[in-house]
């Protein structure tokens, strides 16, 4: 095989992360003997990547820039085959404001949400009066559970939009889910064994995600055979509608009612030892080096 550039770092607000997925799917690669060039995007890279004569890219950047379409839209120019979702998938998938509306457009399940634009508070009234003072609000654009908080009344809300504002001019006031969460990987169209995921605080927030020890997760999932198959079913069906391919993850949320509800699609999600993706590929019996020599594969479309 040629030679590979491996993406990652980049400026968004998740490089720290995307420098961590990198430098493990490096050292896969070095095991797979692969020749692999470890390119950081924060550095300038473009014209490296037009004429070093790369075979294939494996993208490993997460949030803005990376995972939002604008590289994948410069790979395909510079006609180089790269991992995971083409530009229209990745641009959808960041939204997900945009990915709730194709959801439901699709009669695919997603909690009751509106759309605010940063600063504009005036609307919290009226907000809690249609959608309840249990809330939930998120940048529209970001990962990693930046800029994100649980709400309980008006004032909370009022701070919450203006956390989320000082990353996101698009913000999502969401119902509040209360039930337990799970995340759906999905390789090659085809979905992993689900994880539940269980934060020791009062969500599943950054300090969670990747610097506390108490965080649990369940995989086998706890779901019966027939309820994981369903939410399965639910994760590509969300990933297939908005045009997101090759490998990604899908966040799901169960409420008191027992209905799924769908969160969002991740299309470059954490490849670190110990992330997600990893973890449902382990239990499929496939390992971290052979789900990157898998993800690599995505790129031959
Ligand atoms: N509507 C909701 N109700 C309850 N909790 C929620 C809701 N939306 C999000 N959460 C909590 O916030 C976390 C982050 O939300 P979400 O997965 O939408 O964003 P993210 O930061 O883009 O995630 P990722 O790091 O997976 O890219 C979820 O894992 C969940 O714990
Ligand atoms: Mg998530």
């Amino acid at each position: 095989m040629g030679k590979i550039a491996l993406l990652y770092g980049g400026d968004s607000a998740e490089r720290d992360i995307s420098l961590k997925s990198g430098r493990a799917v490096y050292q896969a690669m070095q095991r797979l003997k692969l020749n692999v060039d470890l390119i950081d995007t924060q550095d300038s890279f473009v014209q490296q990547l037009a004429q070093a004569g790369y075979q294939k890219a494996f993208i490993a950047l997460h949030g803005r820039g990376g995972e939002d379409g604008q590289i994948q839209g410069l790979l395909e120019y510079l006609k180089i085959p790269f991992t995971g979702s083409g530009v229209l998938g990745s641009a959808l998938a960041m939204d997900k404001i945009r990915s709730k509306q194709i959801w439901l457009s699709c009669g695919l399940s997603t909690a009751g949400y509106c759309q605010i634009m940063a600063g504009d508070v005036t609307k919290c009234g009226q907000i809690i009066e249609q959608l309840g003072n249990q809330l939930f609000v998120k940048p529209a654009h970001e990962g990693s559970s930046i800029g994100m908080s649980r709400v309980h009344n008006q004032q909370q809300l009022v701070q919450a939009i203006e956390l989320a504002g000082q990353y996101d001019s698009s913000i999502l006031v969401e119902r509040f889910i209360d039930g337990p969460e799970y995340t759906v990987a999905i390789l090659d169209g085809v979905a992993l064994p689900v994880i539940r995921m269980q934060a020791a605080g009062e969500f599943y927030d950054y300090q969670a995600k990747y610097e506390s020890n108490t965080t649990q997760y369940h995989c086998p999932c706890g779901l019966s055979a027939e309820e994981e198959a369903r939410v399965q079913a639910l994760a590509v069906a969300a990933y297939q509608a908005l045009d997101a391919s090759g490998w990604g993850r899908v966040d799901v949320m169960r409420d008191a009612d027992g209905q799924f509800y769908l969160l969002e699609a991740n299309t470059v999600p954490g490849m670190t030892e110990k992330s997600l993706v990893p973890m449902a590929a382990a239990a499929a019996g496939i390992s971290f080096d052979e789900l990157v020599g898998k993800i690599l594969q995505t790129a031959e479309r």
